[in-house]
């Protein structure tokens, strides 16, 4: 029987694998309601109903279909659980997912079930080859990274309600957040290779491994803090164009931003703030990462503080020279770069249908790097490459620091 395997583990069956992920989208749907996964709160967003729906229409149809003499368990359903596929023909626009009152959350929940059934037949017999073994490893982490997902867009959707409802008793956080270090890694630079190797599962997006050149520099240990940007604010860092790119200010006035994404005043005029989350209205804990920032609030910040922001070849060739040195690189917030989201040299998106999951996205957005608290365990490693448009903040987006010389 095949098996994935996991950094720090033994080895997993592909069942188990296939089970121990599916089964925690149903772990964080526990205790929500239909109403709650129906919902769209905004054109970005997605309602939970429609991942559930999607994670499973993507095993069906790059695995399942391509299988030969393959019966759909509804043809009907490519058309509102095509997310973005051109080649597989129309389908309901993101914006419009909320207006899908059927298939209900009973029916989307079945035809997840129909799916689990199928893929572990598919599983116990063995998967066919190597490029099945990566589809299937492509359709497990594409679940997970649609978990997050889900998250960012129930916190949306819980905003949105002047009730500032608790989704959860706790936020659900997949590792614990780590304490503060304190200062700065140098690195002298020079030249290095970043990307992931042919081990192990990466995205076509993180291919080939390059070579980079960098002048010496120096990462900050920890996360900017809500305390740091509290700073920011008090300092006119909402006011001030001259800290902000062209499009930054232009966003800062039409969308009237004085404070993250999710960060509420306790009363007009107060001074002072609470902020939105997965578990409900909360104090601000200076303490605590910033995050619900966009890359022109990240990039305002450093410019305030007299730094920048790390380039995608610095963050990877720090975190992995020496890991030790940092807090919080995967399981708190994404970490902004200075680096728009480009194809490496030699890219070549993975073969078939499955081409247009990354590749067709490298304009106008700008890459992430670590992982958040809501980032499955073990999603994550350094080549990772996560990207948005650089006015979005629902994401789990926050930043860290870097400077000129060593
Ligand atoms: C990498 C999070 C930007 O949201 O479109 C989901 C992940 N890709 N389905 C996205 C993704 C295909 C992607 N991000
Ligand atoms: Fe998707």
């Amino acid at each position: 029987m095949g098996q994935v395997h996991r950094a720090g583990r033994p080895v997993e069956t592909d069942i188990d694998a296939y089970r121990r992920v599916r089964g925690r989208f149903l772990e964080l749907i526990e205790g929500l309601s239909a109403e709650d996964l129906a919902l769209q709160s905004m054109p970005d967003a997605s309602p939970g109903k429609w991942h559930l729906g999607h994670v499973s229409w993507f095993f069906e149809t790059m695995i399942l279909k391509e299988r030969p003499g393959y019966m759909p368990v509804d043809s009907r359903l490519n058309l509102v659980f095509n997310s973005y596929y051109e080649a597989l023909g129309p389908r309901v626009a993101r914006a419009e997912r909320g207006l899908l009152s059927r298939p209900s959350l009973e029916e989307v929940l079945a035809y997840r079930r129909e799916i689990d059934r199928r893929m572990e037949t598919v599983l116990a017999r063995g998967l066919a080859d190597d490029r099945e073994r990566y589809l299937f490893e492509l359709g497990l982490n594409h679940e997970q990274q649609h978990q997050e997902l889900f998250l960012m867009d129930l916190l949306n959707l819980m905003a949105s309600s002047p009730l500032e409802p608790a989704a959860y008793g706790r936020e659900p956080r997949e590792a614990p957040l780590e304490r503060a270090r304190g200062g700065w890694a140098a690195f002298d630079g020079g030249l290095v290779e970043i990307g992931a190797g042919d081990q192990g599962f990466a995205f076509d997006n993180e291919r080939p491994v390059r070579k980079v050149w960098l002048e010496p520099y120096s990462l900050a240990a920890d996360l900017v803090t809500c305390g740091d940007w509290l700073g920011f604010m008090a300092d006119g860092g909402y006011r001030r164009p001259e800290l902000w790119l062209a499009d930054g200010w232009v966003t800062v006035r039409a969308q009237a931003w004085e404070a993250p994404l999710y960060w509420r005043r306790e009363k007009v005029d107060a001074e002072d703030w609470r902020l939105m989350t997965l578990a409900g209205p909360q104090a601000i804990d200076p303490t605590a990462p910033v995050r619900h920032v966009s890359l022109y609030e990240a990039d305002a910040f450093a410019r305030w503080s007299g730094r920048r922001l790390p380039t995608e070849a610095e963050w990877e060739h720090a975190v992995r020279s020496r890991p030790d040195a940092f807090s919080n690189l995967y399981g708190e917030a994404w970490q902004w770069t200075a680096d728009a989201y480009a194809p490496y040299p030699g890219f070549r998106p993975t073969e078939g249908t499955a081409a247009e999951y990354n590749g067709k996205f490298m304009a106008n957005q700008a890459v992430l790097r670590g992982g958040a608290f809501a980032t499955p365990a073990g999603h994550a490693r350094p080549s990772y490459r996560n990207f948005y448009y650089p006015p979005q903040r629902w994401m789990f987006s926050g930043l860290r620091l870097a400077a000129d010389g060593a």
